[in-house]
């Protein structure tokens, strides 16, 4: 069974399938209407979403299918103490394909490890969001007619910003790309992504302190909001939260056909006199999520039927089991749930958590 739980569970190989999917159901909308009939997407939304609950619905009715769920998790028994492993494997009776966004970091792959049917991870607290990977590389192919030899800029808070982890492990796998981190001190990228991801695939990395330094170099601006939710320190979050504004007066220095992407929502990072501008394309953005995801239930539902169901036991991928060790993570589902503490090796020889990376206490 396939699951989408990080950017690289899928192939560079696959995403370009499910792109090209989406950009086939761009062009042909009525040769999909019919092609997920029958079929029942579960929307489990454990944390707050207006994009990618809706648009997984809308997708899921676009491909003739039917949506069930839950956007509250205290409408449902997890208020009563139900686990994620449990949740999943009642919700396989009623459902085909499962999109679960929960504040707890490695939850979703619980649920894999426990699900009779794909699990899509639709955002894990700080931790990762590929699906809002597949829309923003559907974006930039439709925008820039490539995802190779591109100079990128991410900025504001690339600490607790799942989106743009997801991303840089996504774009890291192409030839060419270029990152730029323009991020305040405390909010800055976590040092495994650069260490694990951007130099072990020799990605170019650097660190600036102002958007103005590297605003004519970049290709593609990507603005992120500073996470008040994730803050435990609220001074901190006041005092940071407008540390990175775009503005049109910033816009000036930006190359001719630069893009502007934000997986949104946004607060104050892109005044709204910033939206007019053809660069802005982070409206185009969201419904290129709508049509990414219609590729992405239609692709994971004829794998899920081409390959035989397994048993309902956990399915470990190669990592390590270790109760006896504990997980350093504050939002780790590990130190929420009774879970097996799963581990995997770095090549520094340290142990990483495999539900949310961080490491071992
Ligand atoms: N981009 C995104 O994940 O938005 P929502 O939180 O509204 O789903």
């Amino acid at each position: 069974m396939r699951h989408l739980i990080d950017t690289t569970d899928i192939s560079v190989a696959e995403v370009d399938q499910i792109i090209n999917t989406a950009l086939d159901i761009i062009d042909n909308r009525a040769k999909y209407a019919e092609a997920c009939k029958g079929k029942k997407l579960a929307t489990l939304f454990y944390e707050p979403s207006t994009r990618t609950r809706l648009s997984f619905t809308s997708a899921m009715m676009e491909l003739g299918g039917s949506v069930l769920g839950f956007s509250d998790a205290a409408s449902s028994s997890v208020s009563k103490g139900e686990t994620v492993a449990d949740t999943v494997r009642v919700l396989g009776c009623f459902a085909d394909i499962i999109a679960m966004r929960h504040s707890k970091e490695g939850a979703p792959l619980v649920a894999s490890h426990y699900s009779r049917v794909p699990v899509i991870n639709a955002g894990d607290g700080s931790h990762a969001h590929p699906t809002q990977t597949l829309t923003d590389l559907l974006t930039i192919r439709r925008e820039k007619g490539r995802l190779d030899n591109l100079t990128i800029g991410f900025c504001g808070d690339l600490k607790f910003g799942r989106t743009v982890h997801s991303l840089i492990k996504a774009l890291s796998r192409y030839e060419g790309i270029n990152v730029v981190l323009i991020a305040p001190e405390e909010l800055r990228l976590p040092s495994y992504i650069r260490r694990e991801v951007c130099d072990k695939n020799n990605v170019p990395t650097r660190e600036v302190a102002t958007m103005e330094e590297v605003m004519p170099e970049l290709d593609i601006l990507y603005m992120t909001r500073v996470q008040k939710e994730r803050f435990l320190d609220e001074e901190e979050f006041e005092r940071l939260k407008d540390s990175f504004i775009l503005n049109p007066e910033r816009m000036k220095a930006a190359k001719p056909d630069m893009i502007v992407l934000h997986p949104l929502p946004r607060v104050n990072e892109i005044t709204r006199d910033v939206d007019n501008d053809p660069r802005a394309a982070y409206f185009r953005q969201v419904e290129n999520g709508k049509f990414v995801r219609m590729a992405l239930i239609y692709t994971l539902l004829k794998w899920a039927e081409e390959q035989p169901v397994e048993g309902q036991t956990p399915r470990l991928r190669g990592e390590e089991v270790h109760n006896d060790w504990r997980c350093s993570g504050r939002q780790c589902i590990s130190n929420a749930e009774d879970v097996d503490k799963l581990f995997h090796p770095t090549a520094e020889g340290e142990y990483r958590c495999a539900y949310c990376e961080a490491r071992v206490k």
